[in-house]
Order: structure tokens, then sequence, then C-alpha cells
């Protein structure tokens, strides 16, 4: 397989701009987009019969095949090493994360154990949550950007008390892209009764995912980003035992009628983006999944060591932390702070054609490259230069 530029006619992006930011909201395939368009024009030719008995239907109706909800998170469970009957479809991590959170009885004095890594979306609902209930939100440190696993999981236990409640981590964390050693920390939660819920917003279709021997009690991610779906597609696989205390964010016909039933109902939506997340599977085989995930795991490995050359400044982080985006850390005369992030963000597209995403953290400027199928070092080396020339 022939990864790099020569590939680029897959996606519908501009052929005239370099996209390294494939993770910020994801590049639907154009053969994903088509299906998906051949699946609207289908619902559209018998909507109600559709979307009330093909789609999801009432306990109790006349069929027991499974619905095409079931029929889809199936094929998506087998990809992520889940249970079908475990694994509901969502609109994004947003929603799941706040399905889960909002479910919790949470007491004055609980304590919500966090990150300081965790994605700035969902540290809002944290603090919200915590804000209507009296609950306690602790901030882990983490190393970074020299980021050793062991510590990793260390911090975490070390944060833990008789009144946390549950503890929220990344897989791949937003900004700084590192890959947590989520399994480990995991364990160590569970040895000391915690609750965990994994934020895998950028795992599928970036890592080999196997949720069931991640083993937390909540798994979320997208589906929309890396696994080539069309937005808003993302699923939530949460262990049995929780399945009863969980609930959409959004109460409608299935409550009381267990766990998938509820989740596949949460009112009239666009089936679509979950109908093609198979869609989105098979395209990524068609690349040669292992092909793919290695060469965008050494493209990003590259652009870290070409970067942080050309800019003269640290490469810290481990290889192993790395999946197939990587933040690198641009010179000081570019600033210190989020508007001069945002001033590098800007700049980059309007002056040279080049998205990417740019964050501030610790006192300097970083810039997320994402690697995808599509992109190859000639993308990076612009990048490099229009940095120099900012
Ligand atoms: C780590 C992480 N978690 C959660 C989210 C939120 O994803 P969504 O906007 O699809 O809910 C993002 C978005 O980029 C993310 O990077």
């Amino acid at each position: 397989m022939t990864f790099g530029r020569v590939l680029l006619p897959l996606w519908p992006l501009d052929p005239e701009a370099t996209y390294l930011n494939h993770g910020t909201v994801g590049v639907v395939p154009v053969r994903v987009a088509e299906a998906q368009q051949v699946l609207r024009a289908r619902i559209e030719l018998h909507p109600a019969r559709f979307i009330l008995r093909d789609l999801w239907r009432f306990t109790g109706a006349a069929s027991d095949d499974p619905t095409l909800m079931r029929q889809a998170a199936a094929e998506v469970a087998a990809f992520v090493g889940a249970r079908a009957d475990d694994l509901v479809f969502i609109d994004n991590t947003s929603a799941g994360v706040n399905a889960v959170l909002r479910s919790m009885r949470v007491e004055p004095g609980d304590e919500f154990v966090i990150t300081d890594h965790i994605y700035g979306g969902l540290l809002t609902a944290v603090n919200y949550v915590a804000r209507t209930s009296g609950a306690v939100v602790r901030v882990v440190e983490m190393p970074y950007p020299a980021c050793d696993p062991i510590v990793c999981v260390e911090r975490i236990a070390s944060a833990l008390t008789d009144r946390t409640t549950l503890v929220i981590v990344d897989h791949i964390a937003a900004e700084s892209a590192v890959v947590f050693p989520v399994a480990d920390i995991v364990r160590a939660c569970h040895a000391r009764g915690v609750q965990v819920l994994v934020d895998g917003a950028h795992v599928p279709g970036q890592l080999d995912l196997d949720v069931s021997a991640i083993g937390a009690d909540y798994y979320v991610a997208n589906l929309h980003k890396w696994a080539m779906a069309p937005r808003s597609s993302a699923f939530m696989v949460v262990a049995p035992e929780r399945q009863a205390s969980v609930h959409p964010a959004v109460i409608s016909w299935g409550l009381d009628s267990g766990f998938t039933q509820e989740f596949d109902w949460v009112g009239t939506r666009d089936p679509t983006p979950w109908l093609c997340a198979p869609d989105g599977i098979r395209f990524l085989e068609s690349l040669d999944y292992d092909a793919l995930r290695q060469y965008n795991h050494e493209l990003a490995w590259h652009a870290a060591q070409y970067l942080t050359d050309q800019w003269g400044t640290p490469l810290e982080i481990d290889e192993s932390m790395v999946g197939c985006m990587v933040s690198v850390m641009t010179p000081e005369s570019v600033g210190t702070a989020k508007a001069d992030a945002v001033r590098l963000r800007d700049r980059l597209l309007f002056e040279h054609n080049i998205e990417v995403q740019a964050h501030a953290r610790s006192g300097r400027v970083w810039v997320r490259v994402s690697a995808q199928a599509y992109n190859d070092r000639d993308d990076i080396r612009k990048l490099g230069q229009a940095v120099k020339a900012t």
C-alpha cells in the first residue's frame, strides 16, 4: 500500500491545503459520505417505517430481528473489542461523558479525580456536576513531556481517597496527544474500588483498540475522528454491572427497557452517522488498517524529530507514548500564551494554507500534528518552514 499525497483524492479535502489536523473534527472519506447519502435517500422513501421499525422499535414489537442500530453496534463492537450488548451509540464523546457524570449519585464532599490533560469541554462538564452537587474536583498533574507510564499510574493512585467517586483519564490526550497507560490506571483504581471512565475520543482508528482488555467501567470514544465515520458518530461501552445506573442525558421512551434500548432511542435524530460507522471501518480495512496505523505513527514520529530539529526545541516524549498525533514545542519567538497559539494557528492557515492544532502549555506554544494516510513528509517540511517564517 502506498500512502501519502497520492491518497488525497479519497477525501474531499482542498488539494491546495496542507491538512495536518485530522484529529480535531475528522475528515469524512468520499466513499463514506456517498454511502451516507445513499442511506439518507433510502430513509426518505419510507421515513416512519425506517425509523420506527427498521432502525429501532419498541420492546414487544412484531419482529425480534436485530434492529439496524443493533446490527451497526455489533460491527463497531467487533472492531473495538467489546461485547455488542455493552455498546451504545452516542452523538459524541461529550454526550457519553455527560451521560455518565449526570447519572451518578454524588454527595457533597465526594471527589472526581481528573488529570491536567483532560479535554477542556469535559473539564467544564466535570466542574458543572461538582458545582451542582458539592463534589470536589482533584486535578492530578501528569509527568510531561517526559512521561513515564509508571509515574502516571502512581500519581493517579496516590490521588485516590475514600471519597473518590470517579476517575476520568484520557487514552490519548487532546492537546498533548500523549497515549496514557489506561489499562494499568484502571487496574490501580479498581484495586481501590474506584470507578474509571476512559476518554478514548482519539483512539478508534489510531490505536489497535481492545476495550474489554482495558476493563474500564466506562469507555467513551469518537468514531468521527480517526475511524472515518460521518460526524456525529461515537460510542460508549459500559461494564454490565454499571449499565442499570447510566442514562442518556436525554430521557425518552426507552427508560427502564434496558441499557441498549434506552440509548438507541433518545428522540428523532439522523441515524446515518451510526449506521455508516461500519462503512468507515471497511474504508480503514481497504487501506490495510495495520499498515495505515504504522505509516501514520512513523510520520508523526518523523514530525516530532524533524520539527524539533528545525526549530531548536526539545523532544522529551518517548516514542512509545505517541500514536498518530504528536505535539511539538515551537520556538520561543512564537510566544508563550493561549493568544499566541491562536495567532499562530490562524497565521498558518491564512498565510500558508496549513491547518494544524496549536495550544499553549507550560509557558510555550505547541503544535499538535495529526498524521493521516493522505499526509507525507513534504507536509511536515512545509509546516517547519512556515512556523520559522511567522
Ligand atoms: C480527548 C478528547 N476528548 C473529548 C473530545 C470531545 O469530542 P466531541 O467534540 O466529539 O464530543 C475531544 C475533542 O477533540 C478530545 O480531543
